[in-house]
């Protein structure tokens, strides 16, 4: 279930896009090294939605580990919207009968060497209709923290009722004060936990949420509205992220959602696409597919060591677009470039590219490697052209 009520932020979208953040002065982020590299890990939404059981979990986390998932850095194993049920008589939030323990099952994901995420909102209802943090952050906060969760997505979701309930053509700040002060909330309530737990802000990137997210504790903080399994989709998010660039580092990423790579409705040249641009962008990289089906392309896809790498390189620059049509680069801390040329045109056709290693800060002879191919090409002067599949991409490391 979708909450229908987004549209109205779109009035406070064009608002104000420097507010800076005066609510949360102890609001300092739980500290870089929660999240030094962007988080990778598993969510149970792109597949499973509100059916998600605490068995589908448990499945999650076994085939993270047999896959070689784990072992390539994915970590968290993050249930999303609908585990919840009622509040007991002194307001302690429960599980509902999908999910019976919550607390033996983050001792399971723990038990594989992974991590445990969860999913609330700062309004009353998430945005699935269950039961929300608001009036109980801290004792919601307390209860994750005895879980043994290491990882919380708080979702905007009804808090946009409480909202609307102030006028903005009286204060145009108050609706963007209330959200940076809801978000301030539960992060400080995380911190005196004293559990480290990751917190991913999710309010679809309204008010720019890139310039005050790591004044409210956010290590990553969605930018755009949910993706869908669909190349239209995971393109129009991802290569709209150009120009947001600044705004991510170690502790602070930008999050243009989950992966949708498995999931059925795309080819395995688009997901290369979607995997290869998140790592361009530095984006966590959360799988959202079945992984207790995965197939070895799928696999092959979520698992190129050499592409992951690239995400996870410790700088933590976020990429850009260096140029038509859509050629991006990234920065790397060996002072390596990686690049991806990405066929973005909407026909049939295979696309030659070309890149000129000048356009990417190279001048004379480079060393370059194919990150698909897993294959040197050897030393390249001036230029490498390259056909690229519609909906594909070719991604290189390049060096001198
Ligand atoms: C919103 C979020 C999604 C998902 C659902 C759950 O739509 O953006 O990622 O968490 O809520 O209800």
């Amino acid at each position: 279930m979708r909450f229908h009520s987004r549209p109205f932020l779109a009035v406070y979208a064009s608002l104000a896009m420097t507010l800076i953040c005066q609510l949360c002065p102890t609001a300092k982020a739980q500290s870089a090294e929660l999240a030094a590299t962007p988080p990778m890990g598993w969510n149970s939404w792109n597949h499973f939605a509100e059916k998600v059981t605490d068995a589908d979990v448990r499945a999650a986390a076994d085939a993270m580990v047999s896959s070689g998932m784990r072992d390539a850095g994915y970590i968290y194993v993050n249930v999303d919207d609908s585990w919840e049920a009622q509040r007991d008589a002194q307001g302690n939030i429960h599980s509902n009968s999908k999910f019976p323990d919550m607390k033996a099952l983050g001792d399971y994901v723990h038990s594989k060497g992974l991590k445990f995420g969860i999913y609330s909102s700062p309004g009353p209802k998430t945005c699935g209709g269950y039961e929300g943090s608001y009036r109980h952050e801290q004792q919601d906060a307390n209860t994750y923290a005895s879980w043994g969760v290491d990882f919380l997505k708080y979702d905007l979701c009804s808090y946009m009722d409480i909202m609307k309930l102030h006028d903005p053509s009286q204060d145009p700040h108050q609706a963007q004060v209330m959200m940076q002060e809801a978000y301030s909330k539960m992060h400080e309530a995380l911190v005196n936990t004293h559990r480290p737990i990751v917190y991913s802000l999710c309010q679809y990137g309204v008010d720019s949420v890139w310039e005050w997210g790591p004044q409210v504790g956010g290590n990553m903080w969605r930018t755009t509205d949910d993706i869908r399994d669909n190349y239209g989709s995971m393109a129009l998010i991802g290569f709209s992220q150009a120009g947001l660039e600044k705004f991510a580092g170690p502790g602070h990423w930008n999050d243009p959602d989950m992966l949708e790579i498995g999931n059925g409705g795309m080819t395995a040249d688009q997901y290369r696409t979607q995997m290869s641009l998140w790592a361009i962008l530095s984006a966590p990289l959360l799988a959202g597919n079945d992984l207790s089906k995965i197939d070895d392309t799928t696999k092959n896809i979520l698992i190129n060591k050499e592409v992951i790498a690239v995400d996870q390189d410790k700088r933590g620059i976020q990429g850009s677009r260096i140029g038509p049509p859509q050629i991006w680069m990234k920065p790397l801390s060996d002072g390596s470039k990686a690049v991806a040329l990405f066929n973005f045109v909407t026909d049939d056709e295979a696309e030659p590219l070309t890149l000129k290693f000048k356009d990417v800060g190279f001048s004379g002879p480079v060393h370059v490697r194919d990150l698909w191919a897993h294959k040197d090409l050897g030393v390249l002067y001036d230029s490498y052209t390259v056909t690229v599949p519609q909906g594909g991409v070719v991604m290189l490391r390049i060096w001198q």
